[in-house]
């Protein structure tokens, strides 16, 4: 039995997912977390100063789903932000001016905009690295590199990095080693228990899960880094509101049962379009093709919710587009409903024109973030574009 098939078989996931931040309150019983909005807590005696005192520094709340994170990564600490960006952003402020970063090349837009605009003026640079290619990141090594950045699965074409024999070889040169886990949640995959120091998710996608609350989070394997996290997020305050907070730990209680219906339509899909002539070239760790396949079975519990394809003729790409009718176009992804981000546009907007042909991304480079529906209706949806498609030839 594969290990994908093996922890599905004694899984106690769904209990635990449930269950995670579901403290009673001691007040009044709630067997969900109240929502504190109050900014001030009374100090009863201000020079033995215990428990939550202002939100920005602690908020029962946050604090409720930052535990729960803790819990559910394996890890000693969860930090709650504003966006999955800002979660980044507090974490690579944990380095300083004159530190290098090597950051897998396939990550998402917005990390690649963030040092190009902020971080690099302040002395942080990357070097972008293909993650699943221990000799390419041999060869980026400089003695100022403190810190490795993965981001599993890749975005948007969804290589598979094994996080653990990274981890492994980046502690042996002292590297900080930081996973961006959003395309496989902590339902998919525990990177801290692979020996990642921080995992990192834009809670907007998957993890909320119904695309009406922007969030991101960060959880600490060990204290060493978990103090320094709390000091940044305190000290810079792009933390969670309380409602957010709220929202968070509510889509963590549906996680594992939304990723496994949204995988299995996602599955679904990737193999019906495996055999389109319109389609140049498929992404999804899924199928049995994929580069990174046997890897995603050995150490993940799914092949994810994100299908990406390389349309034959780029010249076809609006045809395909206008012609969806379930599937909502958009930038966002990981909500209940199906939607297509055109890369080069929405999710990889961000880069400059030269950033998005080094990577390949071509209007043609479309990415389905899979939702709950019938996969049938998925399918047909897509089967309807891809004719509009061969139409425009
Ligand atoms: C892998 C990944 N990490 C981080 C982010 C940033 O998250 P947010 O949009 O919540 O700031 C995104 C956004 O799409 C993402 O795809």
């Amino acid at each position: 039995m594969s290990e994908q098939e093996q922890h599905q078989a004694k899984d106690d996931l769904g209990t635990r997912f449930v269950h995670t931040g579901q403290e009673r309150d001691p007040a009044t019983g709630a067997i969900t977390p109240p929502v504190y909005r109050a900014v001030s807590f009374h100090q009863p005696d201000p020079f033995h100063a215990h428990g939550f005192d202002y939100s920005r520094s602690g908020n029962p709340t946050r604090a409720a789903l930052e535990g729960a994170l803790a819990e559910l990564e394996g890890g000693v600490r969860g930090f709650a932000f504003a966006s999955g960006n800002q979660a980044l952003t507090a974490s690579l402020l944990l380095l300083k001016t004159g530190d290098h970063v090597l950051v897998t090349r396939d990550c998402q837009g917005g990390t690649q905009r963030l040092f190009r605009a902020v971080l690099d003026r302040f002395g942080l640079h990357a070097t972008y690295v293909d993650t699943d290619d221990l000799e390419q990141l041999e060869r980026a090594l400089r003695p100022t590199t403190r810190a490795l950045l993965i981001e599993n699965y890749s975005n948007p074409f969804l290589r598979v990095t094994d996080v653990a024999l990274l981890a492994e070889w980046a502690h042996t040169r002292n590297l900080l080693v930081m996973v961006d886990n959003t395309f496989l949640t902590p339902a998919g995959q525990t990177p801290l228990r692979l020996g990642a120091d921080l995992v990192i998710h834009s809670a907007t996608k998957m993890m909320a899960g119904h695309a009406d609350v922007t969030a991101g989070v960060v959880t600490a394997r060990e204290e060493t880094w978990a103090g320094p996290l709390y000091t940044v997020q305190n000290a810079t305050g792009g933390i969670l509101s309380p409602d957010d907070s709220y929202q968070v730990l509510r889509g963590l209680h549906t996680l594992p049962l939304r990723l496994e219906r949204a995988a299995a339509g996602a599955g679904a899909l990737a193999e019906w379009l495996r055999g389109q002539d319109e389609v140049a070239e498929l992404f999804y760790p899924g199928l049995v093709g994929h580069p990174g396949h046997a890897l995603a079975r050995r150490t993940t519990r799914t092949f994810g919710t994100i299908v990406t394809l390389r349309l034959r003729r780029p010249e076809s790409a609006s045809a395909f587009v206008e012609a969806l009718r379930l599937v909502q176009v958009s930038a966002g992804f990981g909500g209940t409903e199906t939607t297509l981000s055109v890369a080069a546009l929405h999710c990889h907007g961000a880069l400059t024109d030269e950033e998005r042909a080094e990577r390949g991304i071509t209007p043609a480079v479309m990415r389905f973030s899979v939702g709950l529906e019938d996969p049938s209706d998925i399918i047909a949806d897509v089967g309807r574009a891809l004719a509009a498609a061969r139409r425009a030839s």
